[in-house]
């Protein structure tokens, strides 16, 4: 039997107006425009990363700045990339300044207990709150520079630290993931059934005046795709180790991102590294570790 023909009609109009409807909306309302729109509406009523997707940095009352880092690929398998002036030399003061009263000898996690004070890790540390607007601002950005890692809505930053080395003062060989995944205090007390573990780290040195050659980050099973230590501002930033591996020389506002984790969610063995001892002066960084969540309740 024939469709009558008025139909047949009526779904093309429906179907070509589907097509060209957002294109001509496009045409005529710039994007700029529907953002606006969208920074108008009130959606405090939303979970934060549900709100985050709707709104840009300027619809919160103080923008964040644009970032001006440059990425430089080290190794595919595990994925470790240099970022380059990661944090300006303002932001990187504001964070020292910020932890400062609040650095204490750093904790050591060892099979997921804590134990301060450890021979393996001689340094300090500070959590940072994530009320300033600075932090919050180079927490957004890692979150940005990791795409589709993270999950909207399922996965966190997790509170970026303040990590300070003096004379003398290292971390032994490490990984930075979980061998059992982990608990946050909050969902402890409220029960909800959850775990998490550090799917990546950025390590950001924000400030180093110890002695050249010291105080390096290094990676005994990382190899270089190129033989040729890149540069970045005409420093080389690693060498290869007489150990085996590469060691990164701390060059303050400079980032070294690597991932933790293999697909299947184990801890990667490879990404083992070690903050070698500092000569003279002090060093200091941040880590920030994104967490995965997994469980019942994630
Ligand atoms: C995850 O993948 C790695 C590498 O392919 C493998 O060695 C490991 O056994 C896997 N772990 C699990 C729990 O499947
Ligand atoms: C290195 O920097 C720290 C922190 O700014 C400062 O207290 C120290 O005096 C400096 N040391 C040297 C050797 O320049």
């Amino acid at each position: 039997m024939a469709k009558p023909l008025h139909l047949i009609a009526l779904s093309m109009t429906v179907a070509l107006s589907a097509y060209l409807g957002p294109l001509l909306l496009s045409h005529f309302i710039p994007g700029s425009f529907i953002q606006h729109q969208l920074n108008q509406l009130d959606l405090s009523f939303l979970p934060t990363p549900i709100r985050s997707l709707f709104q840009t940095p300027s619809s919160t009352n103080q923008k964040c700045p644009e970032h001006t880092y440059t990425t430089h690929l080290i190794s595919l398998d595990p994925l470790l990339i240099y970022i380059s002036n990661f944090v300006s030399q303002t932001e990187s003061q504001a964070i020292v300044d910020l932890s400062n009263p609040l650095l204490e000898p750093s904790p050591i996690v060892s099979h997921g207990t804590d134990s301060a004070g450890s021979q393996a890790r001689t340094s300090w540390s500070a959590p940072l709150a994530q009320d300033s607007h600075l932090v919050n601002c180079i927490l957004a950005r890692s979150s940005s520079f990791l795409g589709t890692l993270l999950s909207p809505g399922r996965d966190e930053m997790g509170p970026a630290q303040v990590v300070r080395y003096t004379d003398s003062q290292k971390f032994d060989l490490h990984t930075d993931w979980f061998a059992r995944p982990r608990i946050t205090d909050e969902d402890r007390e409220t029960g909800r059934r959850r775990l998490y573990n550090r799917v990546a780290t950025f390590f950001v040195v924000l400030q180093s005046n110890i002695t050249e050659g010291s105080g390096e980050t290094w990676f005994p099973k990382v190899r270089s795709i190129t033989p040729h230590p890149i540069t970045a501002e005409g420093d080389r930033v690693w060498r290869e180790h007489e150990d085996g591996g590469l060691a990164f020389k701390p060059i303050p506002g400079n980032a070294i991102f690597w991932v933790n984790l293999l697909p299947n969610g184990t801890g990667d063995a490879r990404t083992v590294h070690a903050g070698l001892p500092v000569k003279g002066g002090v060093k200091t960084g941040m880590n920030i570790w994104p967490r995965v969540f997994f469980g019942p309740d994630a």
